[in-house]
C-alpha cells in the first residue's frame, strides 16, 4: 500500500442515533438507502423532481459517456429560482436567509426577500457591464453578503463564478483570471480579521498591474472604509453601480448543464485545476444532502455552516444548499478567537443555532483553548454536528460529542472534495450508528470502493478509495482541459473515479478516511500542493532546490515542511529562510507559506532521481517544529543519509 496510508488503530465505541433524535428525523431507517441500491437514477431522478423545482422537466436522467457525465438531460431551471423566488412565491418571503455577524459585532439580518431584490439589483449591474450568460467572472471577498449576492446574481444571468479565497496573493488571482478568462472581478476595500481591517483591494491592484488583462472591470464593496485607490473607467463602488440598478432581473432558464461556477483547488502539479460544476445535478445534491445530512426542518432551525464561502464547503453549504431549503442559516464574517475564545459557543447561543457545520482542525483548536469556552454558553439548541475537510481523529470527535453536544447529539463527519460537489461519505443523523473516526458510510445514490494497486477489490483492509457510479453533483471537468480531467481522476483505475485518498474498511462495512495518498497536503482542511509550494520556494534567487512534504501537526493536521538547498553563494541563516517562507506567502497566499524551513546541503533521493519525501517526512515528523527557520544540523544530515542509504521508494 502507499506510503501515506498510516496505522489503523481499531476504534470500537458506537453511538447509534439517539432514539429521542431518530424519532423526529426527517429519517430514521434504511429506507433511502434501499431504493438508491435498487436503481440510483431513478433514486437520483425522484430527489431531483422533489427538491428542485424545474421550468421544464428533464427527458433523461443520465447520460454517461465515460469520464463524462450529463445529468437531468433536456432539463431547465434557474437556480437562483430554486434559492430565492419559490420561496418568496410560497408566502416565505420574509423568513430571514442569513443572519450575519460581522467580526468587529455588527450585524446585518436579510431576508429571502430581501435577497432576492439585492441579487436582482446586481444581476442588472452585471448585464450593464456587458456580461452575458457563459462569461466568468471572479469574486475575491471577505465573509460579506455581499459575497452570496454577487454569486447568485450570476448565477441568475447564467454567468459562471469563480470564486478566489481572500487568503490567496495576486499571483494566484492572476493565475486564475487568466485561466477562466474573467472579464470582471468582485471584491472589497477589506474585510475584518483578528480584530482588524486586512485589506483586500491592494491585492486586486497588484494582480492587474501583473497581469490578468482580460479582466475590463472591478466591483468593490465597502466594507473598512479603507479609502483604496479607484481607477477611473475600470473601478467602480459597490454602492454606486446599486443605487440605480432595477430590482427586475426574471430568472431565465437556464439547461440543467449550464456552467454555474468554477473553483480552483490544487492538484498534483504546480497548477491549480479549475474545477467545474454545473447546475441541475449540483443543486439536486447539495439541496438532499444538506437536507437529510443536516436533518434540516427550516420553519424552525437555525443552521450555521462556520466554514469560508471561498472553499466548496462555503458553496455548497452556506449558499446553495441552504438557501435551496428554504432555511435561515448564520453567516459569520471573522475568526472563532476575536474577541475572545467562545466567540463560536456566544453566536451559538444567541442566535439559537440548531446544526453546526465546522472542521476538525477548528475542534482540535478549541480542545486547546478549553472545555471552560464552551461551557459558559448555553448550547442546548443544538440538534445535529458537521465536520468536514480532514479526517477527525477519535478523540477531536469525542471532545465535539461531550462538550459541544452534551454527550447527546449526532455527529455527522463528511468526506467530500471541491471536484464531488457535496457530501459522498457520511452518516445519516437519525439511521447510522456512528464510530468516532469513520466518516461510516456511502449516502444513498453513491457507491465506493476500495481498491489495491492492482485496481482489485479489497473487502476489508486498506485501499484506495474510488467512485464506482457517476453523481449528480460530480465536477463535470477541469476547465480548458479535458485530458487532464481524464488522467487525474479516470485513469488510474478503469472506470472508477479515483478521489485521492486511502482508506480502509472495517468488519462492518466502514469507511476510515486515511488522509491523501499523492503529494497533496491537507493543512487546516485546505488543500495544497507540495509541488506549488516547491515551486514557489525555488522562485527564490537564493534557492537551487526545494522538496516540501506535509509533517504532523497537533492542530492543523498537517504542517507545511520545506526543505531547501541554497544557490552557491549564500550562506545559510534564519534570517534568509525566513525571507524565503515570507516569499511563498507573497506567491501564493499565507495559507501556503511553509511553517518551517530546513536548510539542508543535500536532498534524499532515489537512484531515478525522485525525492524520497517519505524519509523528509519522518525526519520532519521526528523533530519539534516551529513557525521558524531550522538549519540542518549534521545529525538530520546524517539520519537522512542513513535512512536513504537503506530505504528505496521506486
Ligand atoms: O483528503 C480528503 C479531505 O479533503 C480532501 C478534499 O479537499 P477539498 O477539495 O479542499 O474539499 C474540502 C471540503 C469538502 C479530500 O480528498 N477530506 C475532506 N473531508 C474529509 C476528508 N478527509 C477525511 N474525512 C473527511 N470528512
Amino acid at each position: 500500500m502507499s506510503e501515506t496510508i498510516g496505522v489503523f488503530e481499531v476504534e470500537d465505541r458506537t453511538f447509534p442515533p439517539p432514539p429521542e433524535f431518530a424519532a423526529q428525523a426527517l429519517t430514521n431507517d434504511q429506507g433511502l438507502y434501499e431504493e438508491a441500491a435498487a436503481d440510483f437514477e431513478a433514486f437520483w431522478a425522484r430527489q431531483a423532481r422533489e427538491l428542485v423545482t424545474w421550468n421544464k422537466d428533464f427527458d433523461t436522467t443520465l447520460e454517461w459517456e465515460l469520464p463524462f457525465a450529463k445529468w437531468f438531460v433536456g432539463g431547465e431551471l434557474n437556480i437562483t429560482a430554486n434559492c430565492l423566488d419559490r420561496h418568496i412565491e410560497a408566502g416565505r418571503g420574509d423568513k430571514v436567509a442569513y443572519h450575519w455577524e460581522g467580526e468587529p459585532g455588527d450585524t446585518r439580518t436579510i431576508t429571502y426577500a430581501e435577497l432576492l431584490v439585492e441579487v436582482c439589483k446586481f444581476a442588472n449591474v452585471l448585464k450593464g457591464l456587458g456580461l452575458e450568460k457563459g462569461d466568468r467572472v471572479a469574486i475575491y471577498m471577505p465573509m460579506i453578503l455581499e459575497l452570496p449576492i454577487a454569486m447568485l446574481a450570476c448565477a441568475r444571468i447564467g454567468v459562471a463564478h469563480s470564486v478566489i479565497f481572500g487568503g490567496f496573493s495576486a499571483d494566484a488571482i492572476v493565475d486564475r483570471c487568466d485561466d477562466a478568462q474573467a472579464r470582471l472581478i468582485i471584491t472589497a476595500d477589506g474585510g475584518y480579521r483578528k480584530g482588524a481591517a486586512a485589506p483586500l483591494k491592494p491585492t486586486v491592484d497588484d494582480a492587474l498591474a501583473s497581469g490578468a488583462s482580460s479582466v475590463e472591470n472591478v466591483i468593490v464593496a465597502n466594507r473598512c472604509d479603507l479609502d483604496p485607490n479607484m481607477v477611473d473607467g475600470r473601478d467602480h463602488w459597490w454602492h454606486d453601480v446599486m443605487a440605480d440598478a432595477s430590482p427586475d432581473c426574471p430568472a431565465e432558464p437556464m439547461d440543467a448543464e449550464q456552467l454555474l461556477y468554477i473553483l480552483y483547488t490544487s492538484g498534483t502539479t504546480a497548477k491549480p485545476k479549475g474545477i467545474m460544476h454545473t447546475t441541475g445535478g449540483y443543486l439536486t445534491q447539495v439541496a438532499f444532502t444538506h437536507k437529510y445530512v443536516f436533518d434540516i426542518k427550516p420553519e424552525t432551525d437555525i443552521y450555521w455552516c462556520a466554514a469560508d464561502i471561498g472553499w466548496v464547503t462555503g458553496h455548497s453549504y452556506i449558499v446553495y444548499g441552504p438557501l435551496a431549503n428554504g432555511v435561515t442559516s448564520v453567516m459569520y464574517e471573522g475568526t472563532p478567537d476575536t474577541p475572545g475564545k467562545d466567540r463560536l459557543w456566544d453566536i451559538v447561543e444567541r442566535y439559537k443555532v440548531t446544526q453546526l457545520y465546522t472542521a476538525p482542525t477548528a475542534i482540535r483548536m478549541f480542545m486547546k483553548w478549553g472545555a471552560q469556552e464552551p461551557a459558559s454558553h448555553d448550547l442546548s439548541s443544538l440538534r445535529v454536528l458537521g465536520t468536514v475537510g480532514e479526517p477527525i481523529n477519535p478523540e477531536a470527535w469525542m471532545w465535539y460529542h461531550d462538550h459541544i453536544g452534551g454527550s447527546a447529539r449526532p455527529i455527522v463527519d463528511t468526506w467530500w472534495q471541491t471536484e464531488t460537489g457535496g457530501h459522498m461519505i457520511t452518516p445519516l443523523p437519525g439511521v447510522t450508528t456512528t464510530k468516532p473516526g469513520s466518516a461510516c458510510t456511502t449516502i444513498p445514490g453513491v457507491f465506493a470502493e476500495l481498491v489495491d494497486d492492482d485496481g482489485e477489490s479489497v473487502s476489508n483492509g486498506g485501499g484506495y478509495l474510488t467512485i464506482t457510479k457517476p453523481w449528480p453533483s460530480m465536477l463535470r471537468g477541469i476547465w480548458g482541459d479535458p485530458q487532464r480531467y481524464q488522467d487525474t481522476y479516470w485513469s488510474r483505475f478503469e472506470g472508477k473515479y479515483f478521489a485521492g485518498d486511502g482508506a480502509k474498511l472495517d468488519d462492518d462495512g466502514y469507511l476510515w478516511l486515511l488522509g491523501r495518498v499523492d503529494d497533496v497536503m491537507n493543512v487546516s482542511g485546505h488543500r495544497i500542493s507540495t509541488t506549488e509550494v516547491e515551486s514557489a520556494l525555488v522562485d527564490h534567487s537564493s534557492v537551487a532546490e526545494a522538496a516540501v512534504v506535509g509533517g504532523t501537526d497537533d492542530v492543523t493536521g498537517q504542517a507545511i515542511i520545506g526543505y531547501v538547498i541554497l544557490r552557491g553563494g549564500n550562506e545559510p541563516s534564519e534570517a534568509l529562510g525566513d525571507e524565503i517562507r515570507e516569499h511563498v506567502g507573497v506567491k501564493l497566499g499565507k495559507i501556503a507559506r511553509p511553517k518551517t524551513v530546513i536548510i539542508v546541503p543535500d536532498l534524499p533521493k532515489t537512484r531515478s532521481g525522485k525525492i524520497m519525501r517519505r524519509l523528509l517526512r519522518d525526519v520532519a515528523d521526528g523533530r519539534q517544529l516551529g513557525d521558524t527557520t531550522t538549519l540542518a544540523d549534521p545529525g538530520v544530515v546524517a539520519e537522512i543519509a542513513e535512512r536513504a542509504a537503506d530505504s528505496d521508494e521506486d
